[in-house]
């Protein structure tokens, strides 16, 4: 398969994601295997908002996708709370040109993404801070620039999902060491949940660990299992 260059992470070489159906493959591995429509309309009628917590921003594919998903459920008064983590912050541009591709589908969503990123300071390590208006109702997004273990300590509340999207974990094994997967089960509500495109037997492990229970479910192209794991 020709994969573009912009779709290499240089720094793990490997992708940032699948190249033809990322967007459906975020929808069946993170929003519909952590059934996460049922609880963002639970979290909804409880009046609090929807927490998402994010491995590897990269270029926000996963965001946009999300945005898209909501929108199309037709809710309304959505309040989401998205934290993420990037080591090395793409700049706007080079986001732009690796959704490129998406344009046609999810063009309203790239755009109000990259207006609020693009006001960040990327060489500023820490919390950043974007509102970012939908339709549905408000995403907020806070991504923090630097390692994912800083980030996850520095969350002040537990996340109703987690999001684990930090490269094959033969490419990028420090998104995958057990200490940094044990804070995320401690960054997890009690009956939340995570999921992950890997069935990594060392994941499994460290999932389960952390205090979660694990099963494989359907995935998605190229990748016929993915992991989901429910915080006991
Ligand atoms: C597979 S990509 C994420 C793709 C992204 N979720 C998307 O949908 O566009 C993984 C990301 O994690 C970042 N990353 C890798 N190791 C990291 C670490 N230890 N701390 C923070 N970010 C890291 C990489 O730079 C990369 O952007």
């Amino acid at each position: 398969m020709f994969i573009p260059e912009n779709l290499i992470n240089e720094h793990f070489d490997d992708r940032y994601f699948d190249v033809v159906n990322a967007l459906d493959e975020a929808r069946q591995i993170y929003f519909k295997n952590n059934n996460i429509f049922e609880r963002i309309v639970e979290a909804r009628e409880l009046e609090m908002p929807f927490i998402i917590g994010e491995l590897g921003f990269g270029a926000g594919r996963i965001v946009v996708s999300l945005m898209e998903f909501i929108e199309e459920s037709g809710l309304k008064d959505v309040d989401i709370e998205y934290y993420s983590v990037e080591l090395y912050p793409l700049s706007s541009e080079r986001i732009c040109s690796i959704l490129d591709g998406f344009k046609s589908r999810v063009g309203r969503e790239i755009k109000a993404l990259v207006k609020e990123y693009e006001k960040i300071d990327r060489k500023v390590p820490g919390w950043h801070s974007m509102k970012i208006g939908q339709p549905f109702g408000s995403l907020k997004l806070k991504l923090w620039i630097g390692e994912a273990l800083e980030m996850v300590s520095a969350l002040e509340k537990p996340c109703d999902v987690w999001f684990l999207d930090g490269h094959g974990p033969k490419k990028n094994p420090s998104m995958w060491r057990p200490e940094l997967l044990m804070a995320i089960g401690e960054k997890t509500k009690t009956g939340g949940s995570c999921s992950t495109f890997t069935v990594a037997v060392a994941v499994q492990k460290a999932l389960k660990e952390a205090g979660f229970s694990v099963e494989k479910l359907p995935g998605c192209g190229g990748k016929k299992e993915n992991l989901y794991a429910l915080k006991k």
